[in-house]
């Protein structure tokens, strides 16, 4: 037996970072390399958020906070709820983590026992089924392909929900694909969920604001009020207020889930930075005004990458809703040959080769649960973006 315990043995390494990190070191040897593999935006953190962080650490705001997040930056998430979700959460139902991903983390750790099933839409965000798998529980992965808009249906919810299931995640918009739920698309989940009152919600809003051509977002503890005790409403800072580095998220939900999620956090990484707590305070308090700015920007870029691509040979690119991600398919490059004589069977095959032939790094769609496709983050320059699908376009001209 290993030194390393059982559960590690249950999960990978998340290959989204794997790719970034894969194209870092491709680029930190000097080779010419397009990353856009990695899932955060290019754009800096808002001036007047980073002056909130500078005045916190002047005025000496530099101590443990409450663990799961000041009363203040609770009580801005709150009116955050209210305000943008019309949904009513007191600051004891909210708990802050460093980062999304821990609050994700912790939900999940406080509440599925070993045999307990998660229903995951796929594709889905890697994270998802590995945290399941660590907590010993079962990812119940239901395929929602690409004319299904990669959203999952009511009646392949209905069929996938067992005695055992315990959640249902949701994400919307998605990474990996950009697809978003309409009111009415969550209202006929919604319907299916009233009728197992036992499945709770996880509702992962991290894009809510990053949606394009007057798509109007919605969560599901809003379009159906009798979900609310069930449902946890998870989301954060990273995306929409580009901080992904200052490790915040937050969640709200019942007090019970809420208070263990505490009491777990209690006991590994205590509360978030004191300084992003006060910048997330001013995150979401703040002027918001940057937001339709930075999304007049990603829209242009997802309808550049969304053209370039459906002109290259083999590929096939839909229009997401929201995110900055597109997720396309490759199935029309599966089975040709490279011109160096090598067969491509899988989406991973061609992610490699577009690596290693024209210097693209991106995520093979298999690592999300639905091939053959693949992810590209357009969170990145009009020059960027227009060199790197030219060089797709040039690659999958050259497979035979
Ligand atoms: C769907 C989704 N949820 C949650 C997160 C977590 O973000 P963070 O931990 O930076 O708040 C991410 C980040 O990639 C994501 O894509």
């Amino acid at each position: 037996m290993g030194f390393i315990a059982d559960r590690l043995l249950r999960i990978k390494p998340s290959p989204t970072i794997a790719m970034a990190n894969k194209a870092l070191m491709l680029k930190a040897e000097g080779k010419d390399v397009i990353g856009l593999a990695a899932g955060e935006p290019d754009f800096d953190t808002p001036l007047n958020i980073k002056e909130a962080a500078k005045r916190a650490i002047d005025r000496g705001d530099t101590k443990y906070t409450v663990v799961d997040g000041t009363m203040e930056l609770k009580k801005a998430i709150a009116s955050k709820f209210r305000r943008e979700n019309q949904l009513d959460y007191q600051p004891n139902q909210i708990s802050v983590g460093t980062g999304g991903k821990q609050v994700l983390y912790n939900a999940l750790t406080v509440s599925v026992n070993p045999g307990d099933e998660v229903i995951v839409p796929a594709p889905y965000w890697v994270s998802y089924p590995d945290i399941v798998n660590l907590c010993e529980g079962t990812p119940v992965a239901v395929t929602c392909p690409e004319n299904n808009g990669f959203k999952l249906r009511p009646e392949d919810l209905d069929a996938a929900v067992t005695q055992k299931t315990k959640w249902l995640i949701l994400n919307s918009p998605s990474n990996p694909t950009g697809a978003a739920y309409t009111a009415q698309e969550l209202r006929a989940l919604a319907d299916v969920l009233l009728k197992h009152p036992h499945v709770w919600i996880l509702t992962d809003d991290m894009y809510e604001h990053l949606v394009y051509d007057d798509f109007k977002f919605a969560t599901i503890a809003q379009v159906e009020p009798k979900l609310y005790p069930r449902t946890l409403t998870l989301n954060g800072m990273s995306k929409a207020y580009c901080m992904t580095g200052w490790r915040l998220g937050y969640a709200a939900g019942p007090v019970e889930l809420i208070k263990a999620m505490g009491a777990l956090q209690s006991q590994s990484t205590t509360n978030p930075s004191s300084i992003s707590q006060a910048a997330g305070v001013e995150a979401l308090n703040g002027p918001q005004d940057f937001i339709p700015k930075n999304n007049a920007v990603f829209k242009t870029r997802r309808d550049l990458v969304v053209g370039m691509l459906n002109e290259a040979a083999g590929i096939r690119c839909p229009v997401p809703e929201g995110a900055f991600y597109v997720y396309p398919s490759c199935a029309g490059a599966i089975g040709k040959k490279t011109p160096q004589g090598k067969r491509i069977d899988t989406d991973t095959e061609f992610c490699e080769y577009l690596l290693e032939s024209v210097g693209v790094a991106v995520v093979p769609g298999s690592a999300f649960g639905l091939a053959p496709h693949f992810r590209i983050s357009y969170a990145a320059s009009n020059e960027t973006l227009k060199e790197a699908c030219g060089r797709i376009q040039k690659a999958c001209a050259a497979l035979a």
